[in-house]
């Protein structure tokens, strides 16, 4: 039997919610595969731990993660906390602590699921977006002075290595060069950014050469809003920096239908560190503690942390039965327009995964 040691860290809002039913989701799955099982370790980190203890996470809690198979993580922000503290101060601290510098974002119209887009045929919207997640515009590079004085001034710099596009652009080809389609679009704003992105090209150029069957294109970040809306389907693997992966993944979760049900994953791709596994929605403070948030973006989540781990049949198993939930419009919950709670769905997909 092989047991995975799982760091939970549920965070804030509605991430208190959706991790413990994706530890029951997971239990089921091992209960119905026991070659499998799952160990949690609870961390109550986030805003109330903030509140009583000044801080985040501790200062030394990258320890006792250092030594998990993975970490899956709710979310992190407090209304009555600065949002760039508790990002800091706990999600970014483990992505940069960790050096988890590939972020990876799946988007697919699930089965059931309504896209705001009027011509987009099923399977036309199949994007995976690699975001580079240890650099660029969060590096958090800058500062202020003068604070409150006229003569005040603040920066923040986009710092972009060598090093740092290179790995990222380099896992992006290779993850373009395993699907289907064998083809990616570099994002780029280097018509207006002249020196980091033009860089970023540079090395775009140099690294494609290595993944002769892969095609690529490159495109601006501003006209790639429009394609993803216009043309979805000429979309495949998408790498882009820090900041406009932030953005272009919400608007890719919207064209999917909601933020709900979308995955990530941050990723040590050489396996020094444990790589974490969270949902793109936030804390979602407006419905948390009523029951109303969609678990589908954790436990799709969590079918990325199976296959990182190499557990691949059960990640298929795992997505087999949230597709069979969310083509079933009475399990949609209240973001996709239905009246579901959040245990109706867990309840259906651990039913789905026992059979
Ligand atoms: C994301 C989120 C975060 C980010 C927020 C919560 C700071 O939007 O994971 O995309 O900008 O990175
Ligand atoms: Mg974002």
């Amino acid at each position: 039997m092989k047991t995975y040691k799982i760091a939970s860290i549920p965070g804030d809002g509605i991430g208190k919610e959706v991790i413990p039913e994706c530890e029951k989701v997971l239990n089921a799955l091992s209960k119905k595969h026991p070659e499998v099982a799952f160990q949690f370790e609870h961390f109550d980190w986030g805003g109330d731990y903030y509140r009583k203890y000044g801080i985040m996470m501790p200062d030394d809690g990258l320890e006792p993660l250092r030594s998990k198979d993975a970490i899956l993580f709710g979310s992190a922000g407090d209304p009555k906390i600065p949002d760039h503290i508790t990002l800091w101060g706990l999600r970014l601290k483990i992505c940069q602590g960790f050096d988890q510098y590939a972020n990876v974002r799946p988007t697919r119209i699930l089965p059931g699921i309504e896209t705001p887009l009027r011509n987009c045929k099923p399977g036309q919207l199949d994007w995976v977006i690699v975001r580079e997640n240890s650099e660029g515009e969060y590096s958090g590079v800058g500062g202020r002075a003068h604070q409150g004085h006229p003569i005040e001034v603040a920066s923040d710099m986009s710092i972009m290595t060598r090093v740092g596009v290179e790995r990222v652009q380099r896992f992006a080809f290779k993850l373009a060069q395993s699907r289907p389609r064998k083809h990616l679009t570099v994002i780029t704003k280097s018509n207006a950014q002249r020196h980091g992105m033009v860089m970023w090209d540079e090395i775009a150029n140099i690294v494609a050469k290595d993944f002769p069957d892969v095609t690529w294109d490159k495109e601006l970040v501003d006209a790639a809003t429009a394609r993803m809306v216009n043309r979805p389907e000429s979309l495949d693997t998408i790498v882009a920096t820090n900041l406009h992966a932030d953005v272009l993944s919400d608007l890719a979760a919207a064209l999917a239908g909601s933020l709900g049900i979308a995955p990530t994953a941050n990723l040590d791709p050489e396996r020094r560190y444990p790589s974490m596994f969270e949902p793109i929605h936030g804390s979602a403070f407006d419905i948390m503690g009523k029951g109303l948030a969609n678990p589908i973006g954790t436990f799709w989540s969590a079918v990325m942390m199976l296959d990182f781990l190499g557990e691949k049949a059960l990640g298929a198993k795992l997505m087999a039965a949230i597709e069979k939930v969310t083509a079933n419009p009475k399990l949609h919950t209240r973001d996709l327009g239905g009246t579901a709670m959040m245990s109706d769905v867990t309840n259906a997909v651990i039913e789905e995964i026992s059979k």
